[in-house]
């Protein structure tokens, strides 16, 4: 399997971590050498329930003894993404009413900067240095990490830089400006929350100038914060909010919620704006309402505040500079990004999953299924502390 993944399957890095998979359960994945690994990474935020639950996989082959493709999006009646959509807009905050969904988050964030467009007749999109939204060319445009974007060029035109957190760079957002897109909480960049009420100040000057602030909660989305959606904690509501990853427990699938107004305006000038075959699939749409029905009827949520704070009990070393985030999106920000580096290598070969951010090499990645229990949070921090604590003594003994 080994060779034959790095002979046909296409490869992101040359250095894949490479797990043989058998299966997955919990807080747990199963490798086929018998090994079971603990999970701090949860398919990087997209299984917030754990893997394979129960009720995930019972919504999910109940809808697969019905139907399972029918139609592209959005000609027929379908329960699952009608149940779902209704479900969604009853938790959350007027005016975002109307979702569309799609495949992936990068496609909704995409779709979410041509209803900008479509609706304000503006082209100027401003994003927020480091920021991450996908890959797809538009998502991709939104960036501005040089090494990243120039082998792509020319990318779609129009995109703007602000500093996130900057209030001064407020005033780069004017008339001529169709969206303002920032990630609620910034992932790739290390985890950084917006400070100092800065979202309620970008969506005041948005609303002045006659700009649409877009919202991308595909990371913090769906309880990992400790709230449903982590714009709740800053007191503003956005345009269009983008959204993705956990949304189906694992299932690809994305989405963009606005309100009707905004949102039936890409249903003419022209025709079918965004159209997709596999939106909406119903297979997916029934794994997107369990979740979201387990996540607002269960106390998961809530936890997750409760078991940040045991993280950051446990997660005390010297080589640890701070733990960034909020709720169960943490980033334990290392000395230097060796140490990081090695202790996600050292964390696997100790059976423990850890991953890297984006842009932040100083970071490791520490975001589990929301229903990882306390004991396998102690069992985890232990692994990362004991590394730490060797690689402490090595440090010591080269000095
Ligand atoms: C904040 C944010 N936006 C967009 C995306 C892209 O989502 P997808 O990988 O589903 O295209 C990601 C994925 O990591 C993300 O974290």
């Amino acid at each position: 399997m080994q060779e034959d993944f790095k002979k046909y399957q296409a490869q992101t890095t040359p250095y894949p971590l490479g797990l043989e998979v058998d299966y997955a359960k919990g807080s747990y994945i199963y490798t086929t050498d018998g090994q079971a690994h603990l999970d701090f990474v949860a398919g990087v935020s997209a299984c917030g329930l754990g893997h394979s639950n129960p009720k995930i996989i019972t919504a999910i082959k109940n809808q697969l003894d019905r139907y399972m493709h029918v139609m592209v999006y959005g000609e027929y009646v379908q329960t699952p993404a009608v149940a779902y959509t209704k479900l969604l807009a009853e938790n959350l905050p007027e005016p975002l009413t109307k979702t569309y969904l799609v495949n992936s988050g990068t496609e909704a964030v995409d779709a979410a900067m041509k209803l900008a467009r479509r609706a304000t007749g503006r082209q100027e999109i401003i994003a927020a240095k480091n920021c991450y939204h996908g890959n797809s060319f538009g998502a991709l445009s939104l960036m501005d990490y040089e090494e990243r974007i120039a082998p792509f060029r020319p990318l779609i035109p129009e995109i703007h830089h602000i500093t996130y957190n900057q209030l001064d760079d407020l005033a780069e957002i004017t008339e001529k400006t169709a969206a303002v897109i920032l990630e609620t909480i910034q992932g790739g960049a290390g985890f950084i929350l917006p400070q100092n009420d800065y979202l309620k100040k970008v969506k005041t000057r948005c609303e002045a100038v006659g700009a649409l602030l877009i919202l991308d909660e595909i990371q913090p989305g769906f309880g990992r914060t400790g709230k449903l959606f982590s714009f709740e904690y800053y007191d503003l509501v956005p345009d269009i909010l983008v959204i993705g990853k956990a949304m189906a427990s694992g299932l690809p699938i994305g989405g963009f919620v606005a309100s009707s107004a905004l949102m039936d305006q890409l249903s003419d000038h022209p025709k079918m704006s965004h159209i997709t075959t596999f939106g909406g699939n119903p297979v997916i749409a029934s794994a997107a309402l369990a979740t979201l029905q387990e996540l607002t009827s269960g106390t998961l949520i809530a936890e997750a505040l409760e078991k940040e704070k045991l993280f950051r009990n446990l997660l005390q070393h010297k080589l640890i500079k701070e733990v960034r985030g909020k709720g169960l999106m943490l980033g334990v920000i290392c000395e230097n990004a060796e140490i990081a580096n090695q202790v996600v290598l050292e964390a696997k070969a100790r059976n423990l999953i850890l991953f890297w951010l984006l842009y932040e090499k100083k970071a490791i990645r520490i975001s589990p299924p929301l229903t990882i229990s306390k004991a396998e949070i102690e069992k985890g921090c232990r692994v990362i502390i004991e590394i730490l604590d060797k690689m402490e003594s090595r440090i010591k003994a080269d000095c």
